[in-house]
C-alpha cells in the first residue's frame, strides 16, 4: 500500500484507567484530504499526538510515510506541517515578523518561503498590523502559514477552523482546498461539525468514544443518502399487492406493520393514494423524505449525532 501517507494500526491510548483511542486503524491516502470527525473529547487530538509523536502510544503503531515517527524524527518531521495547539507567536511583531522568526528557527532553506506562505493562506506579507491585532480568523491562517513554511508533503490541522465565523470558515475551506488540489499537499484534518468536513474532505474517518465507527470515501458516504417516499396505510400486504401489480413498483421496503417505503420518488402518488382508498387500504400519510447524512451519523453514533 504505497499510497498511504499515515497508516496507523490498532493505534490505542489509555490514560489511567480510560481508553480514549481504542484500537484505531486509520488510512490518510496521499493527495487526499482525510477528515476525521468526531465530537468533543472523542479523542482527535490524542490520534494526531500519537502519529506525530507528540504523545506516547499505549499500544498499536502509527505509520508516517511508512515508518514508525519514533526513531525517525529527523527524516520525517521535515515532511510534516502541522497545528495541534495555536503556535506561540510574538504579539508586538508583524505576521511577517513572526513566521521569518519561525522560520530561521526551523533552517527554511527556501528565502521567500515567508512570502510565498502568506500568499497561500491570503494574508499581505510586509504588512505592519501587530499580531495583537490580528482577528482570529488571520491567527489561524497565521498558523497555517507557518505550518506550510517548509513547504511540508503532509498538513496535520487539528480543528483549524474552530471560532471561526460562517464567512471564515468557508475562506479557510477554499485555500485547504486548495493547498491539496493546486500544491498536491496529503491533509489531515479534524472537526466537530459534520457539514464542514462534507465539504471538505475527500476521505472520512468518524471517531466516537474514541472507536473508529467507519472509515470511507465521501463519494460512498453520500451513497448511503438516499431519497424516499415514506408511505403509511392501514394495511402492508395489500398495499404492496396494488403497487406491484398496479404500478410495477418493485424498488420498495416494509419498514413496519403501517410503514413502506418507495425508492422511485418519481412514483404518481395521487393515483397512487386514490387506488389504496378505492380498494379499502386507507392512507395515513405520504411524505418525500431525505436521509441526510446527519440522519446517518445520528444513527451511526446511537442518537445525539455530531454537527
Ligand atoms: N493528558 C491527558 N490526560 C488524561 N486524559 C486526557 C489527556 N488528554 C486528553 N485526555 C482525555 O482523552 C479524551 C480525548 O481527548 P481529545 O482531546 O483527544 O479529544 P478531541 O476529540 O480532540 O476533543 P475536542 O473536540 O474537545 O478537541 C478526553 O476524554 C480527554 O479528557
Ligand atoms: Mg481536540
Amino acid at each position: 500500500m504505497d499510497d498511504l501517507v499515515i497508516e496507523a494500526k490498532r493505534l490505542t491510548k489509555i490514560y489511567g484507567e480510560q481508553t480514549v483511542v481504542n484500537a484505531v486503524d486509520l488510512h490518510v491516502k496521499k493527495g487526499r484530504i482525510y477528515g476525521l470527525l468526531g465530537r468533543n473529547g472523542a479523542g482527535k487530538t490524542t490520534i494526531m499526538k500519537m502519529i506525530l509523536g507528540l504523545a506516547p502510544i499505549t499500544s498499536g503503531e502509527a505509520d508516517v510515510f511508512g515508518r514508525n515517527i519514533k526513531g525517525n524524527e529527523k527524516r520525517i518531521y521535515p515532511r510534516i506541517g502541522a497545528i495541534i495547539e495555536t503556535p506561540g507567536f510574538y504579539p508586538n511583531l508583524t505576521g511577517t515578523e513572526n513566521l521569518e522568526i519561525f522560520s530561521k528557527l526551523r533552517g527554511t532553506a527556501a528565502p521567500d518561503a515567508v512570502k510565498s506562505a502568506l500568499e497561500v493562506v491570503g494574508l499581505p506579507y510586509k504588512d505592519k498590523k501587530l499580531f495583537s491585532k490580528y482577528s482570529l480568523g488571520m491567527k489561524q491562517r497565521l498558523g497555517i502559514a507557518n505550518a506550510i513554511l517548509h513547504d511540508p508533503e503532509l498538513l496535520i490541522l487539528d480543528e483549524p477552523t474552530n471560532g471561526l465565523d460562517p464567512i471564515g470558515i468557508a475562506e479557510m475551506r477554499d485555500f485547504i482546498k486548495n493547498l491539496s488540489a493546486m500544491h498536491g499537499k496529503t491533509i489531515l484534518i479534524s472537526s466537530h461539525i459534520l457539514s464542514e468536513i462534507a465539504l471538505l474532505a475527500d476521505d472520512i474517518g468518524i471517531i466516537d468514544h474514541g472507536v473508529l465507527l467507519e472509515e470511507s470515501s465521501m463519494e460512498e458516504l453520500a451513497k448511503k443518502n438516499s431519497k424516499y417516499i415514506l408511505l403509511r396505510v392501514s394495511d402492508v400486504p395489500k398495499a404492496s399487492l396494488i403497487l406491484e401489480r398496479q404500478f410495477h413498483v418493485k424498488e420498495y421496503s416494509v419498514q413496519d406493520e403501517q410503514t413502506l417505503w418507495l425508492y422511485d420518488t418519481t412514483l404518481d402518488m395521487a393515483a397512487i393514494n386514490k387506488a389504496l382508498v378505492v380498494q379499502d387500504v386507507a392512507v395515513i400519510s405520504s411524505q418525500l423524505c431525505n436521509d441526510t447524512l446527519e440522519d446517518y451519523f445520528k444513527r451511526i453514533t446511537g442518537g445525539e449525532g455530531i454537527a
